[in-house]
């Protein structure tokens, strides 16, 4: 099999990178479950325990199927190599157990998704690590003045959830290379299909797997990618902590790529036709989408964005009162604070998401009480906006 992926465009990426064969010589890339594996000798069992031979040692941290994913995942962000978790989160702590010690600093975006922010801002503050946060669209400037001796990391997503602000991956990633820091990049809203961090210049690119990566709200999972050296320190953490990725899992988001590009292009129509319904909408004040013409980032996002993919934020007129009568009334789209489904689903964030949240620090990420959060299925959209449209009458009467 061909291995120089660069050479193909990402939908062959999504399709070809990473298939693997088993003794039965099938087509479709199997789903390996087992947590051993038999050694030929014990020198065999030596050596790949070592590492110096290449082979499966054990669950915990080698299995055929979470490396199919894993490589179809690098060579779809253009990196090196990649390392599967078990969630999202565990991509975080991976990185920071890895690349973090007592006395560093990092700097992050305010307005990550708020979990994000509270690993920081309390666990790993608790271990001494500083966290000081930045909003992502500050000057360059601003970002150059928080940097420290101590500086390890820049962490950003972009765009954040649910403002959908955007972060100047190019200039970030050359403010690092200046000063010795590592950039990461939170890839999840966008995905390779859309954006590739790492040839913009980032080091670290991590997704949270059961999004847009399985699509179909089925289970959950992470993945970091990075250039070899990197990657290989992340996976000496998940060898010795555990936080890894199911084989089933793994085996599920390696078949949801193949249609990852096709489906990003339908959550991508869908939600641009929300968009410019709720932007002409009486009881909207104001919607967050990276798709809008008045888009205040429009530049940029054209600049390190190919696409729009299905979230969006808007902000219902009134307060917390009439965000939640809209979302009781609603009778299709489903009340969940899970992302990037084939259905689609609405969050309050302020009191779910973001909830854990003091009231400054959503203050300072933008979530008000009359936001809400819309992530944008394969419904058909004429369907979606009876639905919204009863549900803003219901609330908007109410409230009257
Ligand atoms: C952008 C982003 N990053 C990371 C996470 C955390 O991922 P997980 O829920 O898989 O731990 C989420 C979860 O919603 C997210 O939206």
């Amino acid at each position: 099999m061909d291995r120089d992926w660069r050479r193909y465009s990402l939908a062959t990426r999504a399709v070809r990178a990473g298939q693997y064969q088993d003794v039965s010589d099938q087509h479709s890339e199997p789903l390996v479950l087992t947590s051993s594996y038999v050694f030929s000798d014990a020198e065999d069992a030596a050596e790949k325990f070592a590492g110096r031979r290449p082979g499966n040692v054990y669950v915990r941290f080698t299995n055929p199927t979470v490396r199919a994913f894993e490589q179809r995942v690098a060579a779809m962000e253009g990196t090196g190599d990649a390392v599967a978790t078990s969630s999202g989160m565990a991509c975080y702590m991976t990185v920071a157990l890895a690349l973090l010690h007592p006395g560093d600093h990092v700097i992050l975006a305010e307005g990550m998704f708020g979990t994000t922010s509270r690993l920081f801002n309390t666990y790993l503050r608790n271990f001494g690590v500083a966290a000081t946060f930045i909003n992502v669209n500050a000057g360059r400037d601003e970002w150059i003045s928080l940097v420290q001796s101590n500086t390890k990391l820049i962490v950003v997503e972009s765009p954040t959830n649910p403002m959908m602000q955007v972060a100047d991956i190019r200039d970030l990633s050359s403010i690092a290379r200046e000063n010795g820091i590592l950039l990461v990049v939170d890839n999840t809203l966008c995905t390779p299909v859309y954006q590739r961090p790492h040839e913009l210049g980032a080091n670290l690119i991590v997704h949270s797997a059961g999004k847009y990566i399985d699509g179909q709200g089925r289970c959950g999972g992470g993945i970091i990618a990075g250039r070899e050296g990197l990657v290989a320190q992340l996976r000496d953490v998940l060898r010795t902590v555990g936080p890894s990725l199911s084989p089933y899992n793994a085996w599920l988001f390696l078949k949801s790529l193949e249609t990852l590009p096709i489906r990003m292009q339908e959550h991508t129509r869908n939600a641009s036709t929300l968009a410019g319904w709720l932007m002409r909408h009486p009881a909207v004040d104001k919607i967050y989408y990276t798709g809008v013409r008045d888009h205040p980032q429009s530049e940029l996002i054209a600049s390190q964005q190919s696409g729009h993919g299905g979230l969006l934020s808007f902000r219902i007129r009134g307060g917390r009162r009439e965000a939640w009568r809209f979302l009781d009334a609603l009778k299709l789209i489903s009340n969940t604070t899970n992302i990037r489904d084939t259905k689609t689903m609405i969050t309050h964030p302020a009191t779910t998401t973001h909830g854990r949240l003091s009231a400054a620090e959503r203050g300072s990420a933008g979530v008000s009480d009359n936001l809400l959060r819309i992530s944008i299925g394969f419904e058909d959209p004429d369907d979606l906006v009876l639905d919204l449209e009863q549900a803003f009458q219901a609330a908007m009467k109410r409230s009257a």
